[in-house]
């Protein structure tokens, strides 16, 4: 059995360990490959994981370990380094554990699927933790000015407080990368004037549980395109599995 999971704290129900049991059972792959949780208390204890655990290809890792993670690996990608944060680890045949960030996979695809062609003169990217800076990284590549919003006024360019009409009307993309709005607060909403949006705004929630947040509603009732971050979620799941194949 080739065996795959998922590293974190608490685990509890995970998206992965149900999105890959339904595809390996899907694909007729479940008598070879195996997907399991392990929750590790301290990082520390990914070495006896990795050396108790027989045909370990790999494993995807969460909260709190994102960071965390990258003393113990061999090398890293070029977006695993630029982000600093590592969400997928291949174990080669010869023990060297590679770390990726395919959480900017998912960003792509989302942003292809909801710009099409059009390319925004300014973002607002709400929010400064793990998620954030993979989004920031994938609008470099995308040559899509940005503003980082924060609610502390040393963390990014702007605060909540500071996005006036005027800033709402240059920054036609905004994407939420808190966890504003997730279930069970799925009444919250990031505190922008959502009256200013229209149907030339883009609103992209990374948050996938509710798939239609308050976010998201409120920028549709005026008129903005919106996508959640199921898209995001099921790429980032299917580039692991392409990383572990290849
Ligand atoms: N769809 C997917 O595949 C996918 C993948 C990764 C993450 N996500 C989602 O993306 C979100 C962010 O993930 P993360 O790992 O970056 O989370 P995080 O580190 O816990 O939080 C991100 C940032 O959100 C801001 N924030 C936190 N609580 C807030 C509040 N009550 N009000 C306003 N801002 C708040 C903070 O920025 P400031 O302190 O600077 O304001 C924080 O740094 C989560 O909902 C996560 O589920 C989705």
């Amino acid at each position: 059995m080739k065996r795959l999971g998922l590293i974190g704290r608490t685990l509890g129900h995970s998206f992965s360990a149900r999105y890959f049991a339904e595809k390996f059972e899907r694909e007729g792959l479940a008598g070879e490959y195996e997907y399991s949780l392990y929750e590790l208390p301290e990082i520390e204890c990914v070495e006896e994981l990795v050396r108790s655990t027989e045909n370990l290809l790999g494993f995807n890792v969460t909260i709190p370990y994102k960071q965390q993670i990258i003393p113990y690996l061999d090398e890293l990608s070029s977006e695993a380094r630029n982000i600093g944060a590592v969400n997928c680890v291949k174990i080669l045949a010869d023990g060297r554990r590679i770390g990726y960030n395919t959480d900017v996979d998912g960003i792509r695809l989302s942003l292809n699927k909801l710009l099409g062609s059009v390319e925004p003169e300014g973002a607002l990217v709400l929010g400064t933790g793990g998620a954030s800076q993979a989004v920031q990284y994938v609008l470099a590549e995308r040559n899509i000015p940005y503003q980082i919003v924060s609610r502390d006024t040393a963390k990014g360019n702007l605060t909540y407080d500071d996005i006036s009409a005027e800033v709402l009307s240059e920054h036609t993309l905004i994407i939420n990368s808190t966890p504003v709005g997730m279930y069970p607060k799925v009444e919250d909403a990031p505190s922008i004037d959502y009256s200013c949006l229209t149907s030339d705004h883009f609103l992209f929630d990374l948050v996938y549980n509710p798939v239609e947040t308050q976010f998201l509603r409120m920028g549709a009732k005026y008129g903005a395109h919106t996508l959640s971050g199921l898209d995001m979620l099921y790429a980032q799941a299917e580039a692991a599995w392409s990383i572990w194949c290849e």
